[in-house]
């Protein structure tokens, strides 16, 4: 996300800081100060210090926080200090002017860059903790404590908002559809444990064939923080715990049978010709991936979200097994991390108030992407 002229920061659903790279010289914040007890949240995720220093001191310390780099693992610690924001306001449809406002951020070394994209400065956390972003940005702008994602597939440019909706996109050229009318809402679980948003999923099922997978593996243990099923915007594909994926590779099988193979593709184990595949709109048709939801709808990944294509012959199943492949640096085990291939051209919003999650599903399906947040082609 671009927050300001040059400066990317990568979206982390579970943290609850934001954090960057900071200039030498920079403000920071009493360590008895209100900001430096909301700094002091634990992110569980961490494991570089339980200690408290340099906190609860002489009162005039600087109050500093532990960034934690979601993707390698690794944190640091580093001064909580005051950062400007630049960001546009919207109306849905077209960006109507900028608005400027700082926001409380943890200063990092650069080390701690290290496995962020190139050109990440960061990372906003989005856990809703009170210096998440998007508490800071309902505190600042007065909107809600609320925000919606829509990443790009195939490389275009998405959108973050905050502060809830209407959400317009380009449907069918020179028209606008309110795709924020047809999301479904349910309730998500927190993990107290590790701050990550959890969808309460009882079952998969291929082709509409429940994959042999017992619906209690799925569980989340809100004692123990392990099981259930994460969003990550920080994992690329979505992983499974071994047991599952064997029981979800199964049943692929059982279904893809007659589509010719080809090698695997690291991290992917089943790729397929692609000339032997069915293209549609919504891309290639290899099987579709229902996520059974506790109130009885589906997240379903289908076409693009359910394959990634690997090269001009080949596509793979987008799914990966958490014990072999490179899945990032968890705690507490989660069965199923949605990952962020299968949240792309899909329309979420977190409403932190009520505890409520909203998607659209494949865009795809309905003519249009996330890509399609282009503002500038709705701007007259
Ligand atoms: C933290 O690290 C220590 C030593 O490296 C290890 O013994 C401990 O299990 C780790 N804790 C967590 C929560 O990962
Ligand atoms: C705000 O909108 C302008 C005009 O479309 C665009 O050039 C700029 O990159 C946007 N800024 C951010 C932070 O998204
Ligand atoms: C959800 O998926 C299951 C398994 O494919 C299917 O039986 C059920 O009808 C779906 N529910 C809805 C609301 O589409």
């Amino acid at each position: 996300m671009s927050i300001k002229t040059g400066a990317r920061l990568v979206l982390d659903l579970g943290g609850p800081l934001l954090w960057s790279t900071c200039l030498a010289a920079h403000s920071t914040v009493p360590c008895r100060s209100d900001v430096c007890a909301a700094a002091a949240v634990q992110d569980n995720r961490w494991n570089c210090s339980s200690s408290t220093d340099g906190r609860g001191g002489a009162g005039l310390c600087a109050c500093s926080a532990y960034p934690y780099n979601p993707l390698n693992g690794q944190c640091a610690r580093g001064d909580v200090t005051t950062t400007p924001m630049l960001a546009n306001v919207t109306d849905g449809v077209n960006p109507l002017y900028p608005v400027a406002f700082p926001v409380h951020a943890a200063c990092a070394p650069g080390a701690l860059l290290g496995s962020l994209p190139s050109g990440a400065v960061g990372v906003a956390g989005l856990s809703g903790a009170p210096l998440s972003l998007p508490s800071q940005v309902a505190a600042s702008l007065k909107v809600e404590r609320k925000f919606a994602l829509c990443l790009p597939g195939g490389g275009g440019t998405g959108a973050a908002i905050f502060g809830g909706g209407p959400f317009h996109l380009l449907v069918v050229p020179e028209e606008f559809g309110m795709v924020s009318n047809g999301l479904s809402y349910i309730s998500y679980l927190r993990n107290p444990k590790n701050g990550g948003f959890y969808l309460d999923v009882v079952g998969i099922a291929l082709n509409h064939r429940g994959a042999d997978v017992p619906p209690d593996s799925l569980a989340l243990d809100a004692g123990t923080g392990h099981g259930g099923v994460m969003l990550s915007t920080v994992a690329p594909y979505t992983a499974l715990r071994p047991d599952i994926y064997r029981a979800v590779i199964e049943a692929i099988d059982a279904e893809l049978r007659l589509i010719a193979r080809t090698p695997p593709s690291w991290p992917f184990e089943r790729c397929y010709q692609r000339s032997a595949m069915w293209w549609t709109r919504i891309g290639p048709y290899t099987a579709s991936v229902d996520l059974m939801l506790a109130g009885g709808q589906n997240w379903t990944i289908v076409g693009a979200s359910a394959v990634v294509e690997v090269s001009q012959e080949a596509a793979c199943f987008a799914f990966v097994d958490m014990g072999a492949a490179a899945a990032p640096a968890v705690d507490h085990s989660p069965a199923v991390i949605i990952g962020g291939h299968q949240m792309e051209d899909n329309l979420v919003v977190f409403d932190l108030e009520k505890w409520q999650f909203g998607f659209s599903g494949l865009l795809l399906g309905t003519m249009t992407r996330c890509g399609n947040f282009d503002f500038s082609i709705g701007s007259q």
